[in-house]
Formats: structure tokens, C-alpha cells, sequence
């Protein structure tokens, strides 16, 4: 679990870009949070930079669209689906809980 930032620094609309490898988005859409792989599945855009509406993040290179729930393609020209990753919210700090790597042992 790694920490992001205090929630009072993420606000509704607001996202940021963490640097693991590789680096995860964490959105405050909607009234949830929500934890996406920052990567275009396209190129190589960074989503954290891109435009939120509702429960959609829309790329900033070729306005591909993800569903932050899901981190499923909603239109083209992506057509791969981002990871998602939990998110809790701990004594007003802002964790991100990375989904395992395929094929890790973790
Ligand atoms: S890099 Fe995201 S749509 Fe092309």
C-alpha cells in the first residue's frame, strides 16, 4: 500500500500521478476516488493529465475515454483496458493499494 497524499490535497475534479513502476493515477471523480494505471493504453500519454468527467478520464494526446471504474476503453482509438487499483482512505491519508502484476508470485 502506498501513500498518495492527504485527501483535503485531492480535490472532487482533482488527480494525481504517482511514480511507481508503472506510475498510477489516483482520481477524486464523482465523489469516489478512484486508482487507474496513468499510461494511455494508446500511447503513451499520462491519463493524470487528462480530462475528467463524471466517472470518465479522457486521454490529453487522442481523447481516448477510460471508465475510471472499470479502466475499460469507452471509445477509440484505445482499445485496451488500464488496470485499476484499490484505494482506501486512512486517518485522512490517501493510500493506493496496487494490483499484483500478472503472473507475480505477490
Ligand atoms: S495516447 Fe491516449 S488516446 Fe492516444
Amino acid at each position: 500500500m502506498i501513500p498518495v497524499c492527504r485527501l483535503e490535497d485531492l480535490p472532487e475534479g482533482g488527480s494525481v500521478r504517482i511514480d511507481t513502476a508503472p506510475p498510477i493515477a489516483v482520481f477524486h471523480a464523482d465523489g469516489e476516488l478512484y486508482a487507474i494505471d496513468d499510461t494511455c493504453t494508446h500511447q503513451d500519454a499520462s491519463l493524470s493529465e487528462g480530462w475528467v468527467e463524471g466517472c470518465l478520464v479522457e486521454c490529453p494526446l487522442h481523447e481516448a475515454s477510460f471508465d475510471l471504474r472499470t479502466g475499460r476503453p469507452t471509445c477509440l482509438p484505445a482499445r485496451r483496458p488500464v488496470r485499476t487499483h484499490r484505494v482506501t482512505v486512512d486517518d485522512g491519508v490517501v493510500h493506493v493499494h496496487p494490483a499484483a502484476e500478472e503472473g507475480s508470485a505477490a
